[in-house]
């Protein structure tokens, strides 16, 4: 594995990320995805769609808006929690969070701290032409709010019965105040989140698993998929949060913790975290429904028209649902991926770095190298392989002959891509050509007549 500073190098030096805005001097903590890291990035994010929604019969997809009523977040419980302590040294002024330091300040060492502050992580803006209270908004600090104000209209509009789930994908922002570390915190980063409706425990028929139980399911699940994809088990562990450090609308979190910094000397230090998987009981339906009220009568939430209850045939009654939520960003587990997948190793007396991606998330499928460029049978068969695999529609191919074999082989070695392709002389008599797999290296030759099925198989795109 690498640690974060190597894999930042390789990131900007291949085109996985670069920094924002760069040419100004940069914008702090906003990272933009360069063309071999929006691959990955899509992979990502499609591995996880395919896993938590199209391989399971109890979920359905939903993408809600970024900008949403400053209500959501007042109900939400963010406007008067969602804080950070923040003390400022007056020595170097550096700004700190006052829960990441001890007593003193960690850039120049200094005691001088002010009292703590809380400091809102919600980015304002404003929407419409007055910059007035009235069209204040927030950029959404998660994505799950949009599922719960929509969980009605999805429910009516599916039929769905519990237990059922919702997954997104998008974008979220955070005010951090100690970003950094590449793409592991940033201020503006996606989000892949789950919200698993389940009965609450008072409907529950003898035998059907109770809300702690489904938690227990997607604990199992979500540590499972990280390992399907090829994430080494020494590198990923479970956490449990301590009562003190529970977010406000959460029972209980399970966070999964990979190895981000394993050049720390103190073990513990080394890990930090991936996802988190916490049990919101009903705590968010409840909050954004008109229905409850106080014990004089008084409604909880005044403003919402909805709601939000579930009504369950079985016992007829109206009740809230719990929810279960496996929360991540796609930025950190694809920093992850790209740390446990880097690898240096000699071959031939020669340093040769190889990014061992599941062949699913490897930014480029295919490389198709000519062996000579100067030489026009060869280059048109290999640019003519490159196009029949393009139109499968299936994987991003590539085609280089920009330097020789060799150095070809390695820049694709380095950047993960499963699978090259070469075109040689020989191929122009026998109609075949070399298939080198990135982590054996072994080479084998196939006819170019079947070239489409041949790669695809190796690709696991299709069955054998
Ligand atoms: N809806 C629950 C929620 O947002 P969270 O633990 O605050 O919970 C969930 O965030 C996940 O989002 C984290 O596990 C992490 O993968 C990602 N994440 C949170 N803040 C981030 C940031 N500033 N930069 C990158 N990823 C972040």
């Amino acid at each position: 594995m690498a640690d974060i500073e190597t894999i930042t190098s390789l990131a900007k030096r291949r085109g996985f990320a670069f920094q924002s805005s760069d040419i100004y001097g940069g914008l702090g903590s906003v990272w933009d995805y360069g063309p071999l890291g929006v691959e990955m990035k899509n992979n990502l994010k499609r591995a996880w769609w395919k896993a938590v929604v199209y391989e399971r019969d109890d979920m359905v997809g939903l993408d809600s808006g970024i900008l949403m009523n400053p209500l959501v977040w007042k109900y939400s419980g963010h406007e008067a929690t969602f804080h950070d302590p923040l003390v400022d040294c007056r020595k170097c002024k550096a700004r700190l969070r006052a829960d990441k330091i001890e007593g003193k300040c960690s850039e120049c060492g200094s005691t001088d701290l002010t009292e703590p502050r809380q400091f809102n992580l919600m980015f304002r803006t404003t929407i419409g032409p007055v910059e007035d209270q009235s069209g204040l908004a927030y950029l959404r600090p998660e994505t799950a709010q949009g599922i719960f104000v929509n969980f009605k209209n999805i429910l009516d509009s599916t039929n769905r019965k519990l237990p059922f789930g919702v997954a997104q994908i998008g974008k979220a922002f955070r005010n951090e105040i100690t970003p950094g570390n590449f793409i592991f915190r940033t201020r503006e980063f996606e989000q892949m989140e789950i919200e698993f409706f389940v009965k609450p425990p008072h409907i529950l028929k003898p035998g059907e698993p109770t809300d702690e139980e489904w938690h227990e399911r997607w604990i199992a699940e979500r540590l499972n998929w990280y390992l399907s994809l090829g994430m080494r088990a020494e590198n990923l562990r479970k956490y449990e949060q301590p009562r003190a450090e529970l977010a406000h609308y959460a029972k209980r979190t399970v966070d999964l913790q990979y190895r981000f910094f394993p050049e720390r000397e103190d073990e513990e230090k080394q890990w930090d975290e991936l996802e988190g998987i916490a049990n919101r009981t009903d705590f968010d339906l409840k909050a954004h429904s008109r229905k409850p009220v106080d014990e004089e009568g008084k409604r909880l939430n005044p403003d919402s028209t909805a709601d939000l209850t579930y009504f369950d045939h079985e016992t007829n009654q109206h009740v809230f649902a719990y929810v279960i939520e496996p929360s991540v960003g796609v930025d950190r587990p694809l920093l992850a991926f790209l740390m446990d997948a880097y690898h240096e190793e000699e071959v031939r007396g020669e340093k040769r770095v190889v990014l061992r991606l599941h062949r699913d998330l490897a930014p480029i499928k295919v490389a198709v190298l000519p062996l000579a460029k100067n030489k026009e049978g060869i280059v048109s068969l290999a640019k003519d392989i490159k196009s029949r695999l393009q139109r499968t529609g299936m994987m991003r191919a590539v085609y280089d002959d920009t330097a020789g074999i060799g150095k070809l082989y390695r820049r694709q070695d380095e950047v993960g891509t499963p699978l090259c392709l070469t075109v040689d002389h020989q191929s122009l008599e026998d109609n075949q050509v070399t298939i080198r797999d990135r982590d054996t290296m072994l080479q084998e030759r196939v006819p170019v007549s079947d070239i489409e099925t041949a790669i695809q198989k190796r690709l696991g795109l299709i069955g054998d």
